[in-house]
């Protein structure tokens, strides 16, 4: 798969993970590249056999805002591969401590084209040099949403269930209320899906392209809290699939 994971590092929107696959049929992406955000070396990672870019998007030039990217191409045949957009927060696993000091060693951030202007200031998880206002906090992303929908792009979005940052209750409202807006029957009632013989979340579906899911024992954090759970999730997602109503799911993995 493609994979773009987009990190707002804003406070109170983390938790939330938008989940988007887009299909480039035979269109050949790789061609469209900017070979100068191709990643050659990131340092202590194993040799890996798939592409990575890193990089900048500008996002106003008149502020000299941008966004960090990172975007993963599949091992094999990425041309053929849906494109996953992955919006607040993604897949950075590690331990806060450990996570600080790589993305602060300077070969690391050389390899991934970071902090190109020399910041006078150290990397961190949750800064409050961006110059967010507290009202910013309140944008909603769901007219976001609904634009990316309504081009019939599915849409996953999932809290773990041991969130109390911001508690699932109040996500699945919004997504229920988003459904509603767009006129969305329910296609898959709320009901439980499974991983390794165990209840692994819940999950509810409507007008099959609108999908919460929680992630049961997860807290803010889910790949951190979950990871095997959470990779299930994705890879039913990427592999266009519901998540598993029963324990027997032929590639449980
Ligand atoms: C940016 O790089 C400078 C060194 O060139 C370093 O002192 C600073 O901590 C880095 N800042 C960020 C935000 O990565
Ligand atoms: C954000 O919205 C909440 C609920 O409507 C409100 O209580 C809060 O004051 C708002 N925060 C800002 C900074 O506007
Ligand atoms: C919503 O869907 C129902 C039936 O599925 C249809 O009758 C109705 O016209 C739709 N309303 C809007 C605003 O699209
Ligand atoms: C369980 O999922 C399978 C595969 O998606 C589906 O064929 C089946 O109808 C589902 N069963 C129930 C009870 O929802």
């Amino acid at each position: 798969m493609f994979q773009i994971m987009v990190s707002y590092g804003a406070l109170a929107v983390t938790m939330v993970v938008v989940v988007v696959t887009v299909q480039w049929l035979g269109c050949n992406f790789a061609e469209g590249y900017p070979e100068e955000d191709l990643v050659v070396r990131l340092p202590g990672q194993p040799k890996v056999l798939f592409r990575q870019y890193a990089g900048y998007v500008e996002v106003d030039t008149k502020t000299g805002r941008s966004l960090f990217y990172y975007f993963v191409e599949a091992a094999t045949q990425p041309e053929t591969k849906p494109l996953t957009l992955w919006l607040n927060g993604g897949v950075d696993v590690c331990m806060t401590y450990e996570r600080k000091f790589y993305f602060n060693l300077p070969e690391v951030q050389h390899a991934l084209h970071a902090n190109r202007t020399r910041l006078p200031y150290e990397w961190s998880m949750c800064t409050s040099r961006v110059n967010y206002r507290g009202i910013d906090s309140n944008i909603s992303m769901l007219p976001l949403l609904k634009r990316i929908i309504q081009n019939k792009t599915p849409v996953w979005i999932f809290s773990g269930d041991q969130d109390s940052i911001i508690p699932f209750l109040g996500t699945r409202t919004i997504i229920r209320e988003l459904a509603h807006d767009l006129n969305f029957s329910t296609t898959l009632p709320y009901r439980h899906w499974y991983h390794r013989d165990q209840v692994a979340g819940w999950v509810t579906e409507y007008g099959k392209l609108l999908t919460f899911a929680t992630v049961r024992g997860a807290a803010h954090m889910v790949p951190y809290g979950q990871p095997a759970r959470a990779l299930h999730m994705f890879s039913c997602f990427v592999r266009g699939r519901r998540l598993p109503n029963n324990t027997h799911y032929p590639d449980d993995g």
